[in-house]
């Protein structure tokens, strides 16, 4: 059997593992079924080692390659689904309310899983592949969490490598770019506290709404007019709350704002902070209001680092062709937990093609299955350049 012809038969098995995680998706690091499903064939194949629990519901499998001593390298999938209700009508759509495989992550465990079988099976490598399975990467830092418990130094690990679908990328395609590829995720909540009254009395009030609806243009001003136009910077207020649609007449005490705020430069997430913190004050005082305002660090960049981004590239060449790769794809706003990873180690994270699907997050969305060839292929050469012949 050849190599393309053992990856063939492996990926028709992942698409059924793939299907069976998407029927029953999980929350964060409450993940019971899937790691399960994820340390049983992991066991099966005959790995060198299981270990679960980690970080909660964190799964890592060992393998040693043949060839003897060499570096360890990290290939990272996250499992973990979104609360949100699928309205796909697939015959393997969500069995469960509210839940829904919405990025992608039950293709990218089926796909390191059947990963993990081949590289069982062949060894064929001077060196150890450690297979880590994260929960937690929809906002819980589950990532983080496998690093603070040990992880890379437990299992030895010298570079890390992730891979995410990427809807509107064809299939068999991939694109990646050294440096940053992603952009760190903070969150705000503000409480805007006034003084309650009457609405046809305004001036025995203090009223947070209107304070709260300066509030929210000031803050645009942080992207137009505080950073370089050449440096990304995205502020989005995605959350409003205060009053009462049955109480009309009554000016209410408190309001609260929400959002989030994108930066790729370090320098920049902190010069952002910073404005955002001095126009809250500063307007809330404008209007006699007084202002509490919850940060929530988010996920920081994801920084590839420009030699593994290389190997990443002519890994991904040797499976999709040189003409199907795009090294320099452009870096997006959304955040990734994988970047605590790359933060500890060198290593890249690469986007596969998902086809013309609905996009990451949507209800109408379903991981392609037949990317879990192109993406085995990908772990699979990845682990031959990194580990083989690397002195030629
Ligand atoms: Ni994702």
């Amino acid at each position: 059997m050849t190599l393309h012809e053992e990856l063939t038969a492996i990926a028709e098995e992942a698409r059924s593992w793939r299907r069976q995680i998407h029927q029953y998706p999980e929350l964060l690091f409450d993940l019971p079924r899937t790691a399960k499903l994820v340390a049983e064939k992991l066991e099966e194949f005959g790995c060198d080692e299981v270990a679960t629990g980690i970080a909660k519901s964190g799964v890592v499998g060992v393998i040693r390659g043949r060839r003897g001593e060499g570096p360890t390298i990290a290939l990272r999938a996250d499992m973990d689904a979104l609360p949100m209700s699928e309205q796909t009508n697939l015959p393997h759509a969500s069995k469960v309310a509210n839940m829904m495989h919405a990025c992608g992550h039950d293709g990218h465990t089926a796909m390191l899983l059947g990963t993990a079988k081949h590289l069982a099976a062949s060894r064929d490598f001077a060196g150890t592949v450690v297979l880590v399975f994260q929960p937690a990467e929809e906002g819980g830092a589950g990532g983080r969490m496998m690093i603070e418990e040990g992880l890379l130094e437990r299992f030895g690990i010298d570079e890390v490598f992730g891979m995410h679908n990427e809807p509107g990328l064809a299939v068999g395609s991939f694109a990646t770019r050294p440096g940053a590829i992603m952009a760190a995720g903070d969150r705000f909540v503000v409480t805007l506290r006034g003084r309650g009254g009457h609405a046809a009395a305004p001036h025995l009030a203090r009223d947070p709404v209107l304070a709260g609806a300066h509030l929210v243009t000031a803050i645009q001003s942080i992207a137009s007019r505080h950073t370089d136009p050449f440096d990304p910077v995205v502020v989005s207020v995605t959350y409003l709350a205060g009053g009462s649609a049955t109480a009309l007449n009554v000016i209410p005490a408190a309001i609260e704002i929400g959002g989030t705020i994108r930066t790729i430069a370090t320098e920049t997430r902190k010069a952002v902070e910073a404005r955002f913190r001095d126009i809250v004050t500063t307007t809330a005082r404008l209007f006699e209001a007084e202002a509490e305002i919850d940060w929530r660090p988010g996920y920081p960049v994801t920084f590839n680092d420009p030699a593994m981004t290389g190997a990443a590239i002519a890994a991904a060449a040797s499976v999709a062709g040189a003409e199907r790769v795009d090294g320099d794809y452009p870096c997006t706003m959304g955040s990734e937990d994988f970047s605590y990873m790359l933060q500890k180690r060198p290593g890249a994270i690469i986007w596969l093609g998902n086809g013309d699907s609905a996009g990451l997050h949507h209800p109408a969305y379903d991981f392609n299955d037949d990317a879990i060839i192109h993406g085995i292929g990908y772990w699979a050469a990845l682990v031959d350049a990194r580990l083989n012949d690397r002195d030629g």
